[in-house]
């Protein structure tokens, strides 16, 4: 529509509006709207006595003293801060994993379902940080890249934690940790400890889904190997589910983990590739081909195998 003014159509102009002093003319504001907040008025522990205080509960110094930037370049502070945080995030989910496998184990799925809610959650902020990193050029990350050495992700314990607990595990990768250190034990004994998907299939078999007596008693610290028989069992689940309906939940859950999993990998490799191309990792592999790897793995391959059957 034309919103020209009109000219010479014999309409009178409109009156110009009568002009007001200045003051007057201040936008006011509105009672609710609060320009500052005076703590005076309210009961505040000035002083804290004997407790101990926010950053002393936090140990913020030792929190906020981990950034040791290697280099003077800006953009470092964001590269450590991201790491950081995912490690804080991975911390959480570790702990939220151990508290799911103690309900399975004691077969008491209710509670499992609020922890893996909130791993879902956790998972959305691990998500989350490669959008801020993406705002990272090639040329920023190479101004300090060469500062790292062969410091790599690949590194990462509690990322290999995670996947052990998860039952993605192969014996190889602990070698990155020096024998008798700390990490090397830990990952040891994750091998050989049940994994998530271990528990939730001896879970099954308890209930009376036939999960072979191979898998059950399998050598724990094999990579596990996709059962037909599992396939089935879990078919049982989702045919049966108004009986076993925290079976059926459960496998859900576990596919939706899974599922956010195989996104934070993607998304890992795509910013990968957009930051150093195909320029090999400082860990030692090939980079981004490397990482498209482990782009076809399924933690719970029998409930995705499930889905073409049904
Ligand atoms: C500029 C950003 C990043 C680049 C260029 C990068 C690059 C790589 C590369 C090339 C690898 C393969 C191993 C190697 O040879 O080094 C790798 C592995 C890994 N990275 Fe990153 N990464 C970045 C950010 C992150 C962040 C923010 C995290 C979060 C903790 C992370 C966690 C990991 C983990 C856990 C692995 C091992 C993956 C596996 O073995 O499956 N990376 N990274």
């Amino acid at each position: 529509m034309n919103r020209a003014p009109r000219q010479g159509t014999g309409v009178p102009p409109e009156p110009a509006m009568p002009t007001e002093p200045a003051t007057a003319r201040e936008p006011s504001v509105p009672p609710e709207v609060a320009t500052g907040v005076d703590p005076s008025e309210e009961p505040v522990h000035w002083d804290l006595g004997a407790s101990q205080s926010y950053a002393e509960y936090l140990r913020l110094d030792r929190l906020l003293s981990a950034q040791e930037l290697l280099s003077t370049e800006h953009d470092e502070m964001l590269f450590i801060i991201v790491h950081q945080v995912s490690e804080l995030w991975m911390r959480l989910m570790l702990h939220e994993l151990h508290g799911v496998i103690e309900c399975v184990q004691r077969d008491d799925l209710d509670p499992s379902f609020k922890m893996f809610d909130r791993i879902g959650r956790v998972q959305a902020q691990l998500l989350a940080v490669w959008d801020v990193l993406s705002s990272m050029t090639p040329a920023d990350y190479s101004s300090f890249r060469n500062l790292l050495g062969r410091a790599s992700g690949f590194q990462s314990l509690q990322y290999r934690l995670l996947e052990f607990t998860l039952g993605n595990r192969h014996a190889r990768y602990i070698d990155v940790h020096p024998a008798g250190s700390t990490a090397h034990i830990a990952l040891s004994r994750a091998l050989q400890a049940p994994s998530l998907y271990d528990e939730v299939l001896r879970l099954l078999s308890q209930r009376g889904y036939g999960v072979p007596a191979a898998v059950l008693g399998r050598d724990l610290s094999q990579p596990y190997t996709p059962s037909k028989q599992v396939t089935a069992a879990w078919l049982g689940v989702y045919h049966n589910a108004d009986e076993d309906w925290d079976l059926y939940e459960l496998a859900e859950r576990l596919v939706d983990l899974d599922h956010r999993f195989q996104l934070w990998r993607f998304q890992h490799m795509k910013t990968v590739e957009r930051i150093i191309g195909y320029k090999p990792g400082t860990g030692g592999t090939a980079g981004v081909s490397y990482l498209a790897k482990a782009l076809r793995l399924r933690l719970f391959p029998e409930l995705w195998e499930l889905r073409t059957s049904m």
